[in-house]
């Protein structure tokens, strides 16, 4: 039985295990957890698209990633989660490419950014973090029905975050129209929602074989700490027990992506918030660890997907 944890590495949870012949996407390849995430399973030896909203950025890591003769073939294409239309444009050319997807890591994200709107009007965090990833999932379950129709799961790991206790959902104003913005709290709705996300579309999906997952990285110093001040680190660090950040290395961190993509210890279920490497326990409210009830609840689980199926199906925002 492998049992892994806190420190364990992309390289430990991988061992071992052979990809070829397995088609994975990444969302956010372009820097931190994503780029570890991609080049963990080209070495496994699958097929990984990478993808990233900014071309010259894209263009560098997969260069960088290609000149360390990964066994995996190594593919690249935009995507803007920040605007459905290119989401949609995104995804038509990768069905076209791609009939099989085994792995979709939904890993892009923004966080604590000043106050923004997508290009649909939607709050910059939740459409990008949420609302873009529901979309362009939804766009592809059929390549990942397909690639489970062979008999193998298929699988979509939704990045979360422990800062999905800075707020549940909040469904009367999810978009700041009548409350002053808050941008910790808006991340903290957005990692939610990525956890209610997890559960509505594991419940949806299950009996077709694909299984989705959440998950808690870790704290791990990347370019997500873009738009941090001191004053965002040190209440950051407050909200720790001891007023300290217990920090990972980027393999550390993307870790736990991997083991949801990928451990067969995990085969069989989802719907699952995870972090270290395990199956998160439910926290209560005083814990900086573990899953908070609202995040996991099945009632506003469905409330999320049709609300979110309503904004990018019908237009609404
Ligand atoms: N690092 C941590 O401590 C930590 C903790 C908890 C959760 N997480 C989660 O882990 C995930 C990865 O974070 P990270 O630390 O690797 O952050 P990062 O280094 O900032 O990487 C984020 C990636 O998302 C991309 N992205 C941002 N907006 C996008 C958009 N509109 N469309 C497409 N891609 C977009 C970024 O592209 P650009 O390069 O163009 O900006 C970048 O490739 C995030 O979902 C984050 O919330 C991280």
């Amino acid at each position: 039985m492998r049992e892994f944890g806190f420190d364990s590495t992309t390289a430990e949870v991988i061992a071992g295990q052979d990809l070829s012949g397995r088609v994975a996407l990444v969302t956010g390849a372009s820097a931190g957890l994503g780029v570890e995430t991609a080049r963990t399973l080209a070495g496994a030896g699958a097929t990984v698209w990478l993808l990233a909203r900014d071309r010259a950025k894209l263009d560098t890591t997969l260069a960088t990633l290609q000149a360390e003769s990964l066994p995996g073939r190594l593919e690249s294409a935009l995507l803007d989660l920040a605007d459905l239309d290119q989401v949609r444009t995104a995804a038509a050319q990768l069905l076209d490419t791609c009939p099989r997807i085994d792995l979709l890591v939904n890993n892009a994200g923004v966080m604590a950014c000043p106050h923004a709107e997508t290009a649909q009007g939607f709050e910059m965090q939740l459409g990008t973090n949420h609302v873009g990833h529901f979309l362009f999932t939804g766009l592809l379950l059929p390549a990942l029905k397909a690639a489970a129709a062979e008999g193998r799961e298929a699988r979509v790991v939704n990045l979360s975050s422990a800062g999905h206790r800075f707020s549940a959902f909040d469904f009367e104003d999810p978009n700041y129209r009548q409350r002053p913005y808050d941008k910790w709290q808006a991340y903290g709705q957005s990692k939610t929602a990525n956890v209610l996300f997890s559960v509505a579309l594991d419940a949806r999906t299950r009996d077709s074989g694909v299984r989705a997952f959440a998950v808690h990285p870790g704290a791990i110093s990347t370019e997500l700490g873009r738009h941090m001040d001191s004053d965002d680190m040190a209440r950051i660090a407050a909200s720790f027990p001891g007023g300290k950040m217990a920090f990972k290395s980027i393999p550390q961190g993307a870790a736990t992506s991997v083991w949801a993509a990928t451990a067969p210890e995990l085969e069989g279920r989802g719907g699952l918030y995870l972090e270290d490497c395990h199956v998160a326990d439910l926290a209560d409210a005083d814990s900086s660890g573990g899953v908070q009830p609202w995040a996991v609840d099945p009632a506003a689980a469905e409330r999320l997907w049709l609300l979110s199926e309503r904004w990018v199906y019908g237009g609404e925002a």
